[in-house]
């Protein structure tokens, strides 16, 4: 059983946003390999999460700083690949960090994102929009699958009960999402039509969470970029998103911000 609280004290311990409630979802909806060498902060961890047969995700690739370059990441990629065996494709968000272990093992880098923090809310590009209620979830659960490529039901209900008040719709259905974090709240998944409504989505969540926020950001939003930096945010780091397998489904043109790099 992965005791969570030590699984948050390692992701804490190297500035990483995840809380307990992340973590659960890693355990419930895939599964967590972790090392234990009886500290306060696990030692190493690595998570699946088998979204549909066609895609899974892995995430939390992490070794405590003590123990690295003895060959736990690669270790405990080669259990992540080994569980998911079967599936079309497998993939990854690559910290600078993580991205050589993964290429030797197989994973090609496909796109590129990073990580924002916006001190406050960007400025509304003016489309109206309304408080996301729990019957509007099915829907914006299937116009996630069109993004992502795959329906991420229990990710999406999980980040609805955590932030409601941060989730918006617009008239075509396009919506955004929130979660508490370690450091901050994070904005996103975001799934909009076109750059008025992804603009106007992001501010309105900004907006009722009222402090700093995180987003990932894909670098193709050149719209949505420009209005973060506007409204003062900085890229704090980026990330390489990769795979192994088949392409990656979905329509990533969709999803300006991504649920982030632990979930997609
Ligand atoms: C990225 C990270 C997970 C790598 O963990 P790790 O356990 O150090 O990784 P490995 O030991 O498997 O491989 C790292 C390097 O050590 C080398 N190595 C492995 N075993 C070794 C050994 N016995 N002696 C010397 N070197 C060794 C590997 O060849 C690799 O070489 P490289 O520096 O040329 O890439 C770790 O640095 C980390 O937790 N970073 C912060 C979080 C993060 O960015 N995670 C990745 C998320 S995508």
């Amino acid at each position: 059983l992965l005791d969570l609280p030590r699984a948050a004290a390692l992701s804490a311990l190297i500035g990483w946003n995840q809380t307990e409630a992340d973590w659960r979802l890693f355990a419930t909806e895939g599964a967590v390999e972790a090392l234990d060498d009886g500290q306060p902060a696990l030692a190493a961890t690595a998570a699946t999460l088998p979204y549909a047969p066609h895609l899974a995700w892995i995430s939390m690739v992490l070794v405590r700083p003590d123990l690295r370059r003895q060959g736990h990441a690669t270790r405990l990629m080669r259990w992540a690949i080994q569980h998911l065996d079967g599936t079309a494709c497998i993939a990854l968000d690559a910290t600078p960090a993580g991205r050589p272990v993964y290429e030797r093992l197989g994973f090609v880098a496909q796109s590129g994102f990073a990580r924002w923090r916006l001190p406050g809310p960007v400025a509304s590009a003016g489309v109206a929009l309304r408080p996301m209620r729990a019957e509007d979830l099915p829907a914006a659960i299937a116009r996630d699958a069109e993004a992502f490529g795959a329906p991420r039901t229990a990710l999406l209900r999980s980040f609805f009960a955590r932030l409601p008040q941060a989730a918006f719709v617009a008239p075509d259905g396009s919506f955004v999402l929130a979660r508490d974090g370690q450091r901050h709240p994070q904005i996103g998944p975001l799934v909009a039509n076109d750059a008025a409504t992804a603009q106007s989505l992001l501010a309105a969540a900004g907006a009722a969470l009222a402090q700093p926020c995180l987003v990932d950001m894909r670098d193709e939003a050149s719209a949505l970029r420009a209005a973060c930096e506007a409204a003062g945010g900085l890229a704090e780091r980026p990330f390489t998103r990769m795979s192994l397998g088949a392409p990656l489904p979905g329509d990533a043109s969709l999803s300006p911000l991504l649920a982030g790099p632990e979930f997609g």
